[in-house]
């Protein structure tokens, strides 16, 4: 208690426990429901310019130890529009990159936000500083998850072609953070997952798969990426190269040649089949401009989505349901 109003300085005893979203398999198949639905409700009231101010006074803080176009300015937008405001951090212009230690700066931004964004390199790092905070925390992008990106992809597809569950996703490329995300929500929203990456490259299950085992079994591997594609509903790829693993470049562009989405690759799959990148893209690498520019791609969609269903995810984080 302050003596100097009467107000409780401290956390109140037996407030329900903090959530937050550091991997895909930290939310149900039922809250998967309802924050799509959310998302579509938000995107549909900002197409047509009618406020949804359910975050007013809220702060978000935003931590990039990495580059980023979408994720700034989808989180960014998002709380403002919501009412809210936002705080950027990154390590070079925060004591995060002079070693202060992350549980540290946890505990002291968690004390005068309200939500926390973190994009960096371990996912243990994203734990370390979940583990004390006091507000929700959001995974922004480490080397093991993108959450927020397959969520917007799931929304995506929906959008354009009805329920996931049971369609064919077929994954060419490196078994990265997005790779590792996308075996999660095939086991979460019982889609089929065919994952062809370069050997060497696999999928590791010991980083994708649960304690509990969500994610195992969820997918099929393929060593010829056209093979995986034939028949999919969507067919979605990311760069060759992730940040953090720029030193892996050249070895990289020879054992990921051949795992280029081109137009027979897309012509393998079904006739009315969508294009997925997360963006940013390397025409010429891991997709074709003529993939990435074509018809069947939905990769502006995608980016934009990213800030709809951030939107609905904070809400859910900070509110809870709403309806
Ligand atoms: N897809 C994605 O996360 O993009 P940014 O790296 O630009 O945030
Ligand atoms: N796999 C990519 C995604 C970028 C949004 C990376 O981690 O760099």
């Amino acid at each position: 208690m302050n003596p100097l109003n009467g107000i409780p300085s401290t956390l109140p005893k037996g407030a329900p426990p903090v959530r937050h979203y550091l991997q895909f398999a930290d939310f149900s198949t039922e809250e998967y429901h309802y924050l799509l639905e959310r998302a579509a409700f938000i995107k549909a009231k900002f197409k047509t310019f009618v406020r949804h101010h359910t975050l007013v006074d809220r702060t978000l803080a935003m931590i990039f130890e990495k580059a980023s176009t979408r994720t700034r300015v989808s989180f960014e937008a998002g709380m403002y529009q919501m009412g809210g405001s936002v705080v950027h951090l990154t390590t070079g212009d925060s004591q995060l990159g002079r070693a202060e230690p992350i549980e540290d700066s946890a505990k002291v931004i968690s004390r005068m936000t309200d939500i926390v964004m973190i994009r960096t390199y371990e996912q243990t790092k994203l734990e370390r500083f979940a583990a004390h905070s006091r507000v929700p925390v959001i995974n922004g992008l480490t080397n093991e998850f993108h959450p927020c990106q397959i969520l917007a992809d799931i929304f995506t597809y929906i959008e354009h072609r009805g329920p996931i569950a049971g369609k064919t996703v077929v994954w060419v490329g490196d078994g990265n953070n997005m790779a590792n995300t996308w075996l999660q929500a095939a086991a979460s929203l019982g889609f089929h997952l065919r994952v062809s990456t370069p050997s060497g490259y696999e999928v590791d299950e010991k980083v994708a798969v649960t304690p509990r085992g969500m994610g195992a079994g969820s997918y099929k591997t393929y060593s010829n990426p056209l093979e995986a594609c034939a028949g999919a509903d969507l067919v979605t790829t990311d760069v060759w190269t992730s940040m953090g693993y720029e030193a892996e470049n050249e070895a990289r562009r020879k054992a990921f040649a051949a795992w280029c989405v081109d137009a027979q690759m897309m012509a393998a799959a079904k006739p009315d089949a969508l294009f997925m990148h997360c963006l940013p893209a390397h025409r010429g690498e891991e997709v074709q401009a003529d993939v990435i520019d074509g018809p069947q791609s939905v990769v502006w969609d995608e980016a934009e989505n990213r800030m709809h269903v951030q939107k609905a995810l904070m809400e859910y984080l900070l509110l809870g349901r709403q309806n």
